[in-house]
């Protein structure tokens, strides 16, 4: 089986993201060569728990590694600190100190968390990340954002905190919900739109290879995204330039998301209708040629999307967009792409033209997931 390795280069804090169909199998061997000697502290949620965390553990002490599992409960409303205070508790009792590794195996949630905790845990743990679904292989893994939610905004508490190294085993997403796998399309489909060309026509093609999650496409694809996140990163760690462009589809994604209390939709859901809506608006600013937007949403409307668009209130949707984080209405900011695999930044684009957008993504969703059938 094929595999790669691309590193994140951040001068000697780089480090490198190994992608591979059963790498799983190397976990002991790549903890050894980055001279991770344990105990190791293997933080996931029930249902990777269950799936595998058998695995890891056997692979992990058959080698002579010491183990303990924190073993967490599922979703995004366990990802704040009162979950990462259960984590240093159970870290202090087992006595692991400052020579011991955080091992994260698991989604963009269980990586945000033990990332976190990693970093701040006597002042820092080796971090090691094991990402088991498609948005954390292709994104949350990579890049060192950590951290956790507030009752006043999502992610408001955390820390950059750049791992050892990134093990992605794309056989590790065989268990993996469909919903889930679509989710991660939204960022893979996103990358294609604002940096890679290539890997748009890719997804065109291996569409329904990728969805039923067929190793060598899945592969090719992945490290393809990992390629083109490392490189983001090692250009902008810190979010202050370049890496803005990783919102492509998000300004609008993130208020159909919050419009439906973050339950109708989900994160990667959400972000494949932004990017049809923000294709929209950047057609009617005479942004992006109509064969290109027609390429765009065509591909979109064949991921089959199981949302109850129904109850999502256009009026209440755009009433997120502009907002500061006290609420307060300002300028709206939108990163549009002007083809595909380039991108520009826009700023105070008219409501009425931001709702006609909305629309437009709302029917292809609708119209969309019928058509899915037929892929
Ligand atoms: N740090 C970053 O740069 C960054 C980037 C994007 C998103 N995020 C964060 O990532 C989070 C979302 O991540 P996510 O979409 O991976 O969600 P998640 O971690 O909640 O995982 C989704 C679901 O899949 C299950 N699961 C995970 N792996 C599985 C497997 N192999 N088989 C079966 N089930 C499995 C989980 O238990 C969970 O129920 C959000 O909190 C978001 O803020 C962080
Ligand atoms: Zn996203």
């Amino acid at each position: 089986m094929p595999e790669k390795t691309i590193t994140v280069e951040l001068g000697d804090r780089s480090y490198p993201v190994y992608v591979g169909n059963g790498l799983l199998r190397s976990l002991p061997r790549l903890l050894n060569d980055h001279s991770v000697s344990g105990p190791i502290v293997v933080v996931c949620d029930r249902n990777v728990a269950r799936l595998h965390y058998p695995a890891v553990e056997r692979l992990l002490t058959s080698s002579g590694y010491s183990v303990v599992p924190v073993i967490l409960p599922p979703g995004e409303r366990y990802k704040n600190l009162g979950t990462a205070g259960r984590i240093y508790t159970r870290m202090l009792r087992a006595g692991i100190g400052r020579s011991a590794t955080v091992l994260a195996v698991g989604g963009g949630v269980i990586g945000d968390l033990a990332g976190f905790v990693a970093a701040t845990y006597q002042r820092g743990l080796t971090l090691v990340h094991c990402p088991t679904t498609l948005l954390a292989q292709v994104d949350s893994s990579i890049g060192g954002k950590t951290g956790v939610n507030h009752a006043l905004g999502k992610n408001m508490i955390g820390a950059f905190y750049q791992p050892r190294c990134v093990i992605a085993d794309n056989n590790m997403l065989r268990t993996l919900p469909h919903r889930e796998v679509v989710c991660g399309l939204g960022e893979i489909v996103k990358y294609g739109i604002i940096l890679d060309e290539e890997l748009f026509s890719w997804i065109e093609s291996g569409l329904k290879n990728l969805l039923d999650l067929d190793p060598s496409t899945l592969f090719r694809i992945v490290s393809r995204c990992v390629e083109l996140k490392s490189q983001l990163v090692s250009r902008d760690e810190r979010e202050a330039g370049e890496r803005v462009v990783l919102n492509c589809g998000h300004t609008i994604g993130h208020a159909l998301e919050a419009e439906g209390g973050y339950r109708l939709l989900k994160h990667g859901e959400a972000v494949l209708l932004g990017l049809a809506a923000e294709s929209h608006l950047a057609v009617r600013l005479n942004l992006l040629s109509q064969d290109s937007f027609e390429r765009i949403t065509s591909l979109i409307g064949r991921v089959p999307l199981k949302v109850g668009l129904r109850r999502i209130n256009k009026k209440k949707a755009l009433s997120f967009i502009g907002r500061d984080k006290k609420g307060r209405l300002g300028r709206n900011r939108f990163v549009l792409p002007v083809r595909i695999g380039q991108t520009s930044v826009v700023e105070d684009i008219p409501r009425e033209m931001v709702g006609e957008a909305l629309d437009v993504a709302l029917a292809l969703a609708r119209s969309g997931s019928g058509r899915a059938k037929k892929l």
